[in-house]
């Protein structure tokens, strides 16, 4: 069986930076709400010119700086994506072009919050399976443009982002022990984008008034529940497969939904806050983006060094909820 590595990490987040205090002026809101109840103080905010591929672009060029690998190397891009340019063409074949990488295939995922788990699940596949051998797993999202700015339940928490990793068959770089992913599709009209598919075509007048183009979250108090028990699974079940306990990873890099919701999850598996790295405060979430986003800032800011074992768990719509063991 191949040996599969992270060789390089990347992550652009957009320069306008939506704060809290910024959202009261126009939304029935306050700071305090939103931070005591979310741990979100700002946001990045995608300029008008720029799409998705953009962000994911520059995520992709600085993991692959990192990894020393050029676009000719590349030969498949997988997207992780809710918010692609389009949704035909696919949001990773806009990506290929800009980045120039000629001889790869690409193609998206869409696995709301865990989906960047669940591409470096068939990236990891892919390579032991000898199909592909440079791989760019890459996850970005402008949420700010899919979010009901009216509706304060939700639309406070999310923001834009991309991140990235190189992944290949290597006896270096860090290894992907396994990666695991679990859906649930009975139960997910939690979470959901109602329009813009199959569903509400053509989309009408009557979809756009109705606001079903929107991300809508229903009893966002209910999918925190199960949030915390899912993020929790996922680990359990990446730790037992592997023959580790809680107690071994040195950094655990969970989706960044709700503070209370890591807490929740720490605290259910009895491990310490200070061994989760977060980004919340300062990034809110970025959908299948979080993880990667957090997973490159903690390469690059020394959390996360040569022998560290890193635990990814994520939870979103699908219901989809996933996890990587991966020793750096
Ligand atoms: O990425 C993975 C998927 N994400 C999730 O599954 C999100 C999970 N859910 C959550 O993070 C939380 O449930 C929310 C942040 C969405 C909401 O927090 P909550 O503590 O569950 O609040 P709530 O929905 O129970 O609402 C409590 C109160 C309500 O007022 P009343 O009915 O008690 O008078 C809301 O109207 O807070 C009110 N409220 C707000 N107040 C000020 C809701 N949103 C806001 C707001 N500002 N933005």
């Amino acid at each position: 069986m191949k040996r599969v590595g992270i060789i390089g990490t990347g992550s652009y987040l957009p320069e306008k930076i939506l704060t809290n205090l910024d959202i009261e002026k126009f939304l029935d809101t306050s700071d305090e709400w939103i931070y005591t109840r979310t741990g979100i103080r700002s946001r990045r905010v995608a300029a008008p010119d720029e799409v998705t591929s953009d962000l994911c672009k520059v995520a992709c060029e600085r993991a692959m700086e990192m990894a020393g690998v050029k676009a000719d190397d590349i030969d498949l891009i997988i997207l992780a994506t809710i918010t692609p340019d389009t949704h035909c063409p696919a949001g990773a074949n806009w990506l290929e072009a800009k980045l120039g990488c000629d001889r790869a295939v690409s193609f998206d995922i869409t696995a709301a919050c865990s989906g960047f788990i669940f591409a470096l699940h068939v990236a990891d596949r892919l390579i032991k399976s000898g199909s592909n051998k440079m791989v760019l797993v890459v996850a970005g999202e402008i949420m700010t443009r899919v979010v009901n700015w009216k509706e304060r339940e939700s639309c406070i928490l999310w923001g834009d982002g991309a991140g990235a990793a190189v992944v290949t068959a290597t006896d270096s770089g860090a290894e992907v022990l396994s990666t695991h992913i679990n859906t649930d599709g009975a139960n997910g009209d939690t979470l959901l984008m109602p329009g813009g598919g199959s569903k509400t075509t053509p989309i009408s007048y009557e979809s756009v008034d109705k606001g079903l183009h929107f991300l809508k979250l229903i009893e966002g108090n209910k999918s925190f529940k199960v949030a915390v028990n899912k993020f929790a699974d996922a680990c359990e079940e990446a730790l037992a497969y592997n023959g580790y306990t809680i107690e071994d990873p040195d950094v655990i890099i969970p989706h960044q939904a709700n503070i209370r919701i890591i807490q929740g999850m720490a605290k259910k598996l009895k491990v310490p806050m200070e061994k989760v790295y977060l980004t919340i405060e300062k990034y809110g979430n970025i959908s299948s983006a979080t993880v990667p986003i957090a997973l490159d800032e903690a390469v690059r800011d020394g959390t996360i060094t040569k022998d560290k074992l890193v635990l990814l768990t994520a939870f979103g719509g699908g219901l989809t909820w996933a996890s990587s063991l991966i020793r750096w």
